[in-house]
């Protein structure tokens, strides 16, 4: 059993999602941290009857919060409203990560960092930059969250054919995750045969599901309810393989691709990438491989080559935030 900390347990995502980690039996202690309201939140939870024990840290308690924690979830800093890209959000979104990455690095440099702030593709080379510059960076224990993209996935699929259950069809996400880096391999779903217009509208659909998200709620936030679904379903995996030993988990996920330098060589020097989203095994570190590619289609070769220039652009942004601040 360990402990697991929340840093912003406050927000639309972190009370939901607070709430679902609660029920793990592999959580002796959650940690709330948030600059507002996390003992509240942390109160409240604490009544309920699983083995955890909770506390919530306001403003200056970052450093308690996060002492000898084994994983550090972060869904802090500010979503989306109507008309803004995730890109849009880097401005403000880029110095919390920053300062959070500082925080792991002093209070718990081995612990599992998963990120959900957005934009994803930018903030996880901000985290691995500043655990670099503090010499505790291993790749293996570095995730950025991209698991939504995963569940819309199944969901979607499942409205146009019925005949697939959501819970049991895995679609594997490649790429990143904001609109065109968001790259569904549609092809590889067995029993398979969409037309062309049904690929055209899953794929948009799940390029673009946030923003329905985003629209819906008509300024009031992005993606809350079914992120922190997926983001408790990627922490249970990430638990379940490093504290419980549980072999043959596998997300996609968005990762620094030295975490398995062999099986991403060729990949790596085709393009030119550090990070990028795929199938990957968990194992006790974490990280146990980054599989290939698998076959894409056409269609979806399209996909990935118009996703890669603007994921190399994301990646750089995030990264010179660091090194060209240093
Ligand atoms: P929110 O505004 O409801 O909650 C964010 C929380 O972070 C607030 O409680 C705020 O007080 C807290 N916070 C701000 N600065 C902080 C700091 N320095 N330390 C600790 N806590 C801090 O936002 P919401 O809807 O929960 O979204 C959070 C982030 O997740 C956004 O960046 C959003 O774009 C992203 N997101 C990511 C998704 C993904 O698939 N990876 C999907 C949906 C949203």
């Amino acid at each position: 059993m360990v402990k697991v900390v929340i840093c912003g347990a406050a927000g639309g995502i972190g009370q939901p999602l607070s709430l679902l980690l609660k029920q793990s039996d592999l959580i002796s202690h959650l940690a709330l941290f948030d600059v507002v309201n996390a003992p509240g939140v942390a109160t409240d939870l604490s009544h309920i009857n699983t083995g955890s024990r909770v506390t919530g840290h306001g403003k200056e308690g970052m450093n308690e919060a996060m002492k000898g924690a084994h994983t550090v979830v972060i869904p802090a800093g500010v979503p989306r409203k109507p008309g803004m890209t995730r890109d849009d959000l880097f401005k403000i979104n880029a110095g919390i990560i920053r300062d959070l990455a500082e925080g792991v690095a002093k209070n718990c440099p081995g612990a599992f960092v998963l990120v959900i702030s957005n934009p994803v593709n930018s903030t996880v080379p901000i985290v691995c930059e500043v655990l670099k510059q503090h010499g505790v960076f291993n790749p293996k224990k570095v995730f950025g969250i991209s698991t939504l993209d995963v569940v819309r996935s199944s969901r979607f699929v499942s409205e146009i054919d019925s005949s697939m259950d959501p819970r049991a069809t895995r679609v594997t996400v490649i790429g990143g995750h904001s609109g065109v880096t968001i790259v569904p391999v549609l092809s590889q779903i067995p029993g398979q045969k969409f037309t062309k217009e049904q690929l055209d509208t899953l794929t948009h659909r799940i390029q673009y599901g946030g923003d329905e998200v985003v629209k819906a709620k008509d300024g009031a936030g992005s993606a809350t309810l079914s992120m922190a679904f997926a983001g408790a379903r990627f922490t249970n995996a990430i638990l379940e393989a490093t504290v419980a030993g549980k072999t043959g988990l596998v997300e996609s996920t968005y990762v620094n691709l030295s975490a398995d330098p062999e099986s991403t060589a060729a990949f790596r020097a085709k393009t030119g990438l550090d990070y990028f989203a795929q199938d990957v095994e968990f194992g006790r570190e974490g990280v146990a491989h980054i599989r290939p590619l698998p076959h894409l289609s056409d269609y979806e070769q399209a996909l990935l080559d118009a996703a890669l220039p603007e994921l190399k652009v994301n990646i750089a942004k995030g990264t010179a935030f660091i090194t060209d601040n240093s």
